[in-house]
């Protein structure tokens, strides 16, 4: 068929080369449409970014000069490291809340106002995030007598001389960081586990701080009172090792009960590095039943893989259309925007516009238009509506259900 249509060429074959041209066209365009839309999908699910770029977009954009993150930085806001109840639901609607404030600040401090695209804040808040992952400071005095009740000095001497097994602990570069600390104590633990037991020690199972008082105690031994270095770990690399060390094996991204990843992601870098120690024991008798060896992280792996499993949480929240709906009118954004969010005389549609938001892009319009939203609120004798962390998930779903009335011919 097609080679009797190839010997008598209709008239009609410029035609269909034009419409066969026009198709490849708009498939072209729907594959880079996809693939811009996988990007943005990809940035809003899953935190893969390099943590040094959300930090310096964080001094770019001058927030530095107000917030302090883990205490380095300004101190007319908040710090917005450690400590933080962190969520990208709690960041964005924390960033809205007092965006008000923030900006009745930056007038006084005659502070321009920064501007964010939407990849300034995927990294910015992957930065924020991350940052408050980071330990609290632990009580280097606590960490002492722990040590001995530990028994850890059976081992190890406190001092800088060698202890009855002749292992000290000396080496600075094993306490450089949190993760550097829980690293040094997985790789050390099946050499440890067979001291122990020659030793008679039974297994200490760490508990609440233990680990970062121990860090702390440690710490102050060998680098005194300096801060550690800002955390190093990329997401990405630590997916990698997830998989090539076999965690995946035993510990399945799905799952939800105890020895998930899922129920990792709100420890600290120390006490996933403690949840790993206490469990040692068991973990290497399974590598041992599979015939696995038992991976030893160098480096920075350790860092990798906390930032990872942190990465684990970075998913949109989910939530019901019909809520969102209820949503938009507690928090007063039908007085705006209209009931249906399809747009009035004083701001624009929302819904129905083809966009799809998610948390960052929300946050970003949030951000970029909240000025003339806060203009418009005190025009009309509004208040500032506030949103709860909650409130996201669902707003999201109301956002990007199609208005039923726009249903096309
Ligand atoms: C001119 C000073 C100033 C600048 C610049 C500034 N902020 Fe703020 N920020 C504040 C103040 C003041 C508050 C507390 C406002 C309040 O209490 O309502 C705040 C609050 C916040 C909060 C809520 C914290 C919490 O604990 O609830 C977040 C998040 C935040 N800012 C992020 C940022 C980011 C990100 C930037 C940079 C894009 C930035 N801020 C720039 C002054 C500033
Ligand atoms: C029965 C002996 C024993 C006990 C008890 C013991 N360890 Fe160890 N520890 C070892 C051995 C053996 C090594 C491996 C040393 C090596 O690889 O050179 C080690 C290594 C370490 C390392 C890694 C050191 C480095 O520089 O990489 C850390 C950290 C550590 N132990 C912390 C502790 C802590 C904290 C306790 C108490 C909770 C403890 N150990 C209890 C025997 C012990
Ligand atoms: C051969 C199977 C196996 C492999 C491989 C393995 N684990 Fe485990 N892991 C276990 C077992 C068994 C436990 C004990 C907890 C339980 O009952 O599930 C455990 C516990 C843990 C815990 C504490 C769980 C909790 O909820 O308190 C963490 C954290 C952990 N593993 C991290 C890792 C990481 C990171 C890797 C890869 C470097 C890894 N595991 C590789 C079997 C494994
Ligand atoms: C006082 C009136 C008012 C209220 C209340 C209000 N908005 Fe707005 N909104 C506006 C105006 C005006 C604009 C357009 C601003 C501009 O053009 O920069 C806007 C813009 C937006 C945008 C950006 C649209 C785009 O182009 O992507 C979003 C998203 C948004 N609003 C969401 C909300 C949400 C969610 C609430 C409730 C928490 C809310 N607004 C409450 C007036 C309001």
């Amino acid at each position: 068929m097609v080679k009797s249509r190839e010997e008598a060429p209709s008239p009609r074959r410029p035609f269909v080369w034009l419409i066969l041209a026009l198709a490849a066209l708009a498939i072209l365009g729907s594959v880079l449409a996809v693939k811009d839309r996988s990007v943005l999908l990809r940035w809003s699910v899953f935190l893969s970014t390099d943590i040094g770029r959300g930090r310096a977009v964080f001094q770019k954009k001058g927030c530095i000069h107000c917030h302090a993150v883990n205490g380095m930085g300004g101190s007319i806001g908040p710090d917005l490291g450690e400590g933080k109840p962190s969520s990208v639901a709690f960041l964005v609607t924390a960033m809205w809340n007092h965006a008000p404030n923030m900006w009745a600040y930056m007038r006084a401090e005659r502070f321009s106002y920064p501007t964010l695209d939407y990849e300034q804040t995927a990294q910015l808040v992957a930065y924020l995030y991350m940052a408050s992952r980071l330990d609290a400071r632990g009580d280097a005095q606590r960490g002492r007598l722990l040590f001995a009740k530990y028994r850890c000095t059976q081992c190890h001497s406190a001092a800088r001389t060698p202890g009855p097994h002749d292992t000290t602990l000396t080496d600075p570069q094993a306490v450089r960081t949190p993760a550097a600390w829980a690293q040094a104590m997985w790789d050390s633990a099946p050499a440890m586990k067979k001291t122990m037991q020659e030793a008679g020690v039974s297994w200490p199972v760490l508990e609440s701080s233990d680990l970062s008082d121990l860090y702390a105690y440690i710490r102050s031994r060998l680098h005194g009172s300096s801060l550690p270095p800002p955390m190093l770990g990329n997401p990405e690399k630590g997916w990698q090792l997830f998989q090539s060390y076999g965690c995946v094996d035993c510990h399945g991204l799905q799952g939800n009960g105890p020895g998930s990843p899922g129920t990792w992601r709100s420890l600290t870098f120390l006490q996933l590095g403690q949840a790993m120690w206490s469990n040692a024991p068991a973990m290497l008798a399974a590598m041992k039943e599979r015939g696995m060896a038992s991976p030893r992280l160098t480096g920075n792996q350790m860092d990798d893989v906390a930032a990872f499993v942190y990465t684990l949480r970075y998913f949109d929240p989910v939530g019901s259309a019909i809520v969102g709906r209820s949503v938009f009118e507690w928090r007063g954004c039908n007085r705006c925007h209209g009931k249906d969010a399809q747009g009035s005389s004083v701001a624009p549609a929302l819904r129905g516009q083809g966009r799809n938001y998610n948390s960052i892009s929300l946050a970003t319009a949030l951000w970029s238009h909240g000025p003339k939203m806060f203009e418009r609120s005190q025009q009309l004798g509004i208040g500032w509506p506030r949103l709860q962390p909650s409130d996201v998930g669902d707003l999201l779903a109301f956002l990007n259900t199609p208005r039923e009335q726009r249903r096309s011919p």
